[in-house]
C-alpha cells in the first residue's frame, strides 16, 4: 500500500512517546495528516465540541487518568464517524472482546509491524467514509457517486488498479473482455463500465451464453420472426436489438459453441444483425462487453474459442484478481456484506475471525466470502462474531484447511475440480515460499522481494503454511 494511499486524518492518542513518534513517522510517509496527543482529555473536549473531524483515530488502551476503553465508549456515544483502532500490550483475547464489544474497527497487539498498521488504516479510513456517506456526509476523500466506487467494494492495491484501468476506459466505446476466476466480481465491472460510461441511460443487457441451450442462442443473440421455427410464436428481438445504443453483457463467452461465434463475429464486424427466418437486416450500435472465467487464450490454443472472435473482443482486456491476492479488501469486503445482510447495526468481526479470513485461500473469491458471511450471521451468538460462526473449512477446523497440500492424489476418491486445484495451488505455494526463503537465508523482507509480494502478505502465507524464517538462518 504505502505511498499511492489517499491520504486521510488521523488521530494518535499514546502516551508512549517513541510509539507515538513511530506510528506518526509511518502514516505521515503514506500520505495520511497525521496528529498526537499523549493524554485523552483534549480529545474528548474536541469530540464534545463537535471539532473532531478525524478518519481514524489510534487509541493506546492504557493512557494516563484514563482507560482508552473509556474514550472509545465516548467516541461511539456521540455517534463519531471515525473508526478506533486500539492499541495494547496486552494480548489476552478479553482484551480484544472487550475492545470489539465497546465498538473499536480494529485491535493490534503491541509490538506491531508499520506496514500492517498502514493497511489496518486504510481500511479503516474507508470504512469511515463509507459510514459518513451513509450518513449523508459527503467524504471528503471518497467520490460517493462514482458508480466505480459504490458498485466495487475494495482498497487493496490491486483493486485500486483496476479501478483507475476502470475509470480510464468506461467512456471508450471500445470492446473489453473481462477474465478472472469464478466469483470475482467481473459481473459488478461490467455493471460499472456502463453505469460510468456514456451509454448509462440506455440498456446494458446480460446474456449468459453458457446458460442458453444451443438450439436457443442463436434466435437469443439476433431475434427471429414469428413462425421461422416450432416455437417460434411470436416475434422476438434479441439482445443486439435489445441493447441498441447501450451495452451487451456477454457473459461466459467461453461457452458460447462454435458455429454461434463465427455469426457473432459477424454481426459486430458489420454491426448489423438479420433475425432468424428474417430477410431484411438492422442496424445495431452496441457496446460490447464480454466476461470469461475459463482463460480464452487456452481455449484458442485448443480450438475451443475462435482466434479472430478473440481479438475483436479483447481490444481491451481487464483481469480481476483472485481475492486472495489482495487480502487487504477482505475486512471491507466483510464489513460491506455484513451491513448487507444484516442491517443498520451488523455485529463485528472479532480480530480472530478476521485473521482466520486472511488466512484462507477463497478458492470461491468474494461469493465464498460473501456466503460465509451468511453462515456467519446465522450461527453467531451476541454482538462479535467469533471463528467458530465460520465454515469449517475458513476457521480451521476442516478436514484439510490450513495448509492446503495435495495430500490424497492416490486416494480412489475422487476430489472436485476446485478443491484438488486448491490443494495442488496450496502444495505449489508452500515448495515455492521454502525455495524462496532457502535463496533468502531465512530473510523475510528479501524473500518477499524476489517473491514480489508486500512483507504483511508475505508473512500471512508463511504463517498459513506453517513455514518458520528462522529454519532457513
Ligand atoms: N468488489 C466487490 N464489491 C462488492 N461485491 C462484490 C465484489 N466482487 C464481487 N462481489 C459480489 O460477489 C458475488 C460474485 O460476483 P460476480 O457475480 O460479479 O462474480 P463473477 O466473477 O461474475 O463470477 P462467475 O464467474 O462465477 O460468474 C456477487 O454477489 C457480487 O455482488
Ligand atoms: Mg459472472
Amino acid at each position: 500500500m504505502g505511498d499511492e494511499a489517499t491520504p486521510f486524518k488521523v488521530m494518535v492518542v499514546e502516551d508512549d512517546e517513541d510509539v507515538a513518534r513511530a506510528i506518526a513517522r509511518k502514516l505521515g510517509a503514506d500520505g495520511h495528516e497525521v496528529e498526537v496527543a499523549r493524554e485523552p482529555q483534549s480529545v474528548m473536549a474536541r469530540l464534545d465540541n463537535d471539532l473532531a473531524d478525524w478518519d481514524v483515530v489510534i487509541l493506546d488502551v492504557g493512557l494516563p487518568g484514563m482507560s482508552g476503553i473509556d474514550v472509545l465508549k465516548h467516541f461511539r456515544e456521540v455517534d463519531s464517524l471515525a473508526s478506533v483502532i486500539m492499541l495494547t500490550g496486552d494480548r489476552t483475547a478479553a482484551t480484544a472482546t472487550t475492545c470489539m464489544r465497546a465498538g473499536a474497527f480494529y485491535y493490534i497487539t503491541k509490538p506491531f509491524e508499520p506496514i500492517e498498521l498502514s493497511a489496518i488504516v486504510t481500511s479503516a479510513a474507508r470504512h469511515s467514509s463509507l459510514r459518513k456517506e451513509l450518513a449523508g456526509v459527503r467524504s471528503v476523500t471518497g467520490r460517493s457517486d462514482d458508480p466505480i466506487e459504490t458498485i466495487l467494494v475494495g482498497i487493496s492495491g490491486a483493486m485500486r488498479k483496476l479501478k483507475a484501468a476502470l475509470d480510464r476506459l468506461a467512456e471508450q466505446d471500445v470492446s473489453i473482455l473481462i477474465q478472472g476466476e469464478s466469483g470475482t466480481g467481473k459481473e459488478l465491472v461490467a455493471r460499472a463500465l456502463h453505469e460510468r460510461g456514456a451509454r448509462r441511460r440506455k440498456r446494458s443487457v446480460p446474456l449468459n451464453c453458457g446458460a442458453i441451450p444451443e438450439s436457443l442462442i442463436d434466435s437469443e443473440l439476433f431475434g427471429h420472426v414469428k413462425g421461422s421455427f416450432t416455437g417460434a410464436t411470436t416475434d422476438r428481438a434479441g439482445v443486439f436489438v435489445e441493447a441498441d445504443g447501450g451495452t451487451l453483457f456477454l457473459d461466459e463467452i467461453g461457452d458460447m459453441p462454435i458455429a454461434v461465434q463465427a455469426r457473432l463475429l459477424r454481426v459486430l464486424q458489420e454491426s448489423e444483425v438479420r433475425p432468424l427466418g428474417g430477410s431484411g437486416t438492422r442496424k445495431v450500435d452496441v457496446r460490447v462487453i464480454a466476461a470469461s472465467h475459463v482463460d480464452l487464450v487456452d481455449a484458442v490454443e485448443h480450438q475451443k474459442f475462435r482466434q479472430d472472435l478473440f481479438y475483436r473482443l479483447n481490444v481491451v482486456a481487464l483481469r480481476v484478481p483472485p481475492l486472495r491476492e489482495r487480502l487487504d479488501d477482505i475486512p471491507i469486503l466483510a464489513a460491506h456484506f455484513l451491513k448487507k445482510h444484516a442491517g443498520a447495526k451488523p455485529p463485528a468481526l472479532s480480530p480472530e475471525t478476521l485473521e482466520a479470513m486472511s488466512e484462507y485461500g477463497w478458492p470461491g473469491n468474494v461469493r465464498e466470502l460473501e456466503n460465509s458471511i451468511l453462515h456467519a450471521l446465522a450461527l453467531h451468538r451476541g454482538e462479535t462474531i467469533s471463528p467458530d460462526a465460520l465454515p469449517p473449512a475458513i476457521s480451521g477446523r476442516g478436514k484439510g484447511a490450513g495448509s492446503a497440500v495435495a495430500t490424497n492424489d492416490d486416494e480412489d476418491e475422487l476430489t472436485p475440480l476446485t478443491e484438488a486445484k486448491r490443494r495442488a495451488s496450496g502444495a505449489f505455494e508452500k515448495r515455492y515460499l521454502t525455495r524462496v526463503m532457502e535463496k533468502s537465508h531465512g530473510s523475510v523482507s528479501e524473500a518477499a522481494r524476489l517473491a514480489g509480494l508486500d512483507r504483511t502478505n508475505f508473512r500471512r502465507l508463511l504463517q498459513r503454511h506453517g513455514i518458520d524464517a528462522v529454519t532457513f538462518k
